[in-house]
């Protein structure tokens, strides 16, 4: 059955509500958990789809894929006890929603498949991964402390009522970030929680918080785990000249919102509505034999994902009503693997490359504003990417359709051009993203046109780097069947002869920034795509590129501001610059989750200076 588009509404994100206020230290504190339920994602008349979401604890009604929106304040901590709350009615573990690869290095919790763990076992049986899920989350773009950045080793179980004694409830780092959390503000972790304490201490900008257990990132995010982060206020916002409101923690029904975040992702749905993510090899198009030939495993990681079906704030193909004036889109690529090119245009179907029928201005990237704002015909948005832009329906008569496009690839982007350097995505359904139809104006529209916007609150570059470092992007085969299956990505470093060596996540740290210098991390994209990279802790500045052998050439205009995740083209050298300047163990990765899920990540520790 094909799912009708454009038939139900774009669910606008309220602001979560607060749990609570710490009077003496002016915090903002939240007790936010992790349930299993099902949402209407796919069109009314079609089945519900069980996902999992985020939600205040104490109101169940705030459960949601994605989450309520956390809106923070530049210089106001917000304290976060993020609940693992993965278990059925009666309080036991609930099995994952998805295929588990129990082959990959991943968090592995006691209940691993039988034969392959030795350890005692929730799944008794042969066969999938049934055990429970650990989870842990991260927010993205933070600029935060290592006990609260949610490293990937730091999961934790649900506090279930079938836990055998004995068993390892959390993962290696859990218990001393708790100790290091527990002597900076008194309290420790209650069992199946983790407290995180973001500083904001950094320019008014859209973070997003999603999970990053290893080796099973892609699955719990695909599941629904991610939601929007705004920082607002201090002297790197603007206000008064931008369309507003955005949705706060009690607006009366009916508000109308010109600020809109909009999280872009593509899912497949199999039968009865469920989530369709592959647990079988045969998904990867031109490999057909078993990953590993064990009878109890089954085959199940892909290189990458791409699904069938585009959705956007948790719901298929969905509509905004706008008025003929200006919005402001905040605008995330929350998919596993995709790269986006996001336009404007008239016809969804028109023929590729199609003709914007609107400019999108982009005022801000992953930490900040832009210098100025940028006129551009296409969005080019690779995953975990943020785009903050103005879009301006002023003068559109009322009864005009509008449609968000992609012209991205249905598989790895490469770089280049759509239409003559690869094949956009199926303008029947991947190639077409949500509609905006166009209704009568309510009020005048206060905000300034982008166009006379000359200077934006940008905030200030990193100065000059004192240490380089010459990292590396890899392809190559999996060490468990060399030369049968499809070829995995790493990261590594450059040797002094220009080649690199691939480095796994587990093998020694090899990037040791010492606290407070500023450094040039070159990225040698060795590989034949490209790769969305992510360094924690910092926002960087992209200082250039430059082919293998070629001459530099500067950042694309929206790459003009703080980003904490860059696009390394294939045979490039990617050049970023940031100031390093929290001690402790933080990572850096590929944001294709397929890709960070099997090795293309690495633990990074900056170093105290004294030590
Ligand atoms: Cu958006 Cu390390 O992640
Ligand atoms: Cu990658």
């Amino acid at each position: 059955a094909t799912i009708p588009k454009y038939v139900t509404c774009l669910v606008i994100p309220p602001a979560m509500p607060l749990t609570a206020t710490l009077q003496s230290t002016s915090i903002d504190c939240y007790v936010i958990g992790v349930r299993q339920f099902s949402q209407q994602v796919l069109p009314p008349g079609l089945p519900r789809t069980t996902v999992w979401g985020y939600g205040l604890e104490s109101q169940g009604q705030t459960f949601h894929y994605p989450a309520h929106t956390i809106e923070a304040r530049a210089g106001r901590p917000v304290r976060v006890t993020w609940v693992n709350g993965l278990v059925d009615p009666r309080g036991a573990y609930l099995p994952h929603l998805l295929p588990v690869d129990p082959t990959l290095h991943w968090a592995n919790p006691p209940g691993g498949v039988a034969g392959r763990d030795s350890r005692p076992n929730f799944a008794s049986t042969p066969g999938p991964y049934a055990g429970p899920v650990p989870i842990v989350t991260h927010l993205h773009g933070g600029h935060n402390n290592e006990e609260s950045d949610g490293y990937a080793e730091a999961w934790y179980l649900p506090d279930a009522a079938n836990v055998p004694s004995g068993f390892a409830m959390v993962g290696s780092r859990y218990e001393e970030f708790e100790a290091t959390f527990t002597s900076k503000f008194g309290h420790g972790w209650d069992p199946g929680t983790a407290t995180f304490q973001y500083d904001n201490d950094q320019p008014a900008t859209t973070l997003w918080f999603h999970d990053h257990a290893l080796g099973v990132t892609r699955l719990n995010v695909y599941a629904g785990l991610a939601g929007f982060y705004h920082i607002r206020g201090g002297p790197h916002d603007l206000v008064g000249v931008l369309p507003w409101p955005a949705p706060g923690r009690c607006d009366p029904p009916g508000t109308r919102y010109y600020e809109i975040p909009m999280l872009v992702q593509d899912r497949s749905f199999g039968p009865g509505g469920s989530l369709f993510y592959p647990d079988s090899r045969a998904f990867f198009d031109g490999f057909a034999g078993p990953y590993i030939p064990d009878s109890d495993i089954s085959p199940i990681w892909n290189p990458e994902f791409f699904g069938n079906t585009m959705v956007v704030n948790g719901r298929t193909w969905p509509v905004l009503e706008v008025e003929p004036r200006r919005y402001r889109l905040r605008l995330l690529n929350g998919c596993n693997s995709r790269f986006l090119i996001l336009k404007l245009a008239g016809d969804p179907l028109a023929p590729r490359p199609v003709q914007p029928a609107l400019p999108i201005w982009q005022i801000g990237a992953d930490g900040g504003f832009l210098p100025a704002p940028v006129q551009l015909d296409q969005l080019l948005m690779a995953p975990a990417e943020r785009a903050d832009v103005i879009v301006d329906f002023t003068g559109v008569r009322p009864g005009t359709h509008l449609y968000v496009i992609n012209e991205g690839p249905d598989e790895p982007y490469g770089g280049g051009v759509p239409g003559t350097d690869f094949a956009p995505a199926n303008p029947a359904t991947t190639g077409q993203v949500m509609r905006f139809s166009v209704v009568d104006l309510l009020a005048p529209d206060p905000s300034t046109p982008p166009g006379q916007i000359t200077r934006l609150p940008a905030p200030p570059k990193p100065g000059r780097h004192t240490v380089t470092r010459r990292l590396s992007l890899h392809e190559q085969d999996s060490a468990v069947l060399p030369g049968v299956g499809p070829r995995i990505a790493l990261l590594g470093i450059v040797k002094p002869d220009g080649t690199g060596r691939a480095l796994g996540w587990h093998e020694p740290i090899t990037e040791t920034p010492s606290v407070g210098t500023t450094e040039l991390w070159e990225l040698h994209n060795f590989t034949r795509d490209a790769h969305p990279i992510h360094i924690h802790e910092v926002q960087f500045e992209v200082v250039e590129r430059q082919r293998f052998n070629g001459s530099a050439r500067p950042p694309e205009p929206g790459e003009t501001g703080l980003k904490d995740t860059v696009i390394a083209l294939p045979n490039e050298i990617t050049r970023v610059r940031a100031v390093f300047d929290r001690v402790g163990l933080f990572v850096w990765h590929c944001h294709m989750l397929e890709h960070e899920d099997n090795e293309m990540m690495r633990p990074y520790r900056i170093m105290d200076m004294f030590a």
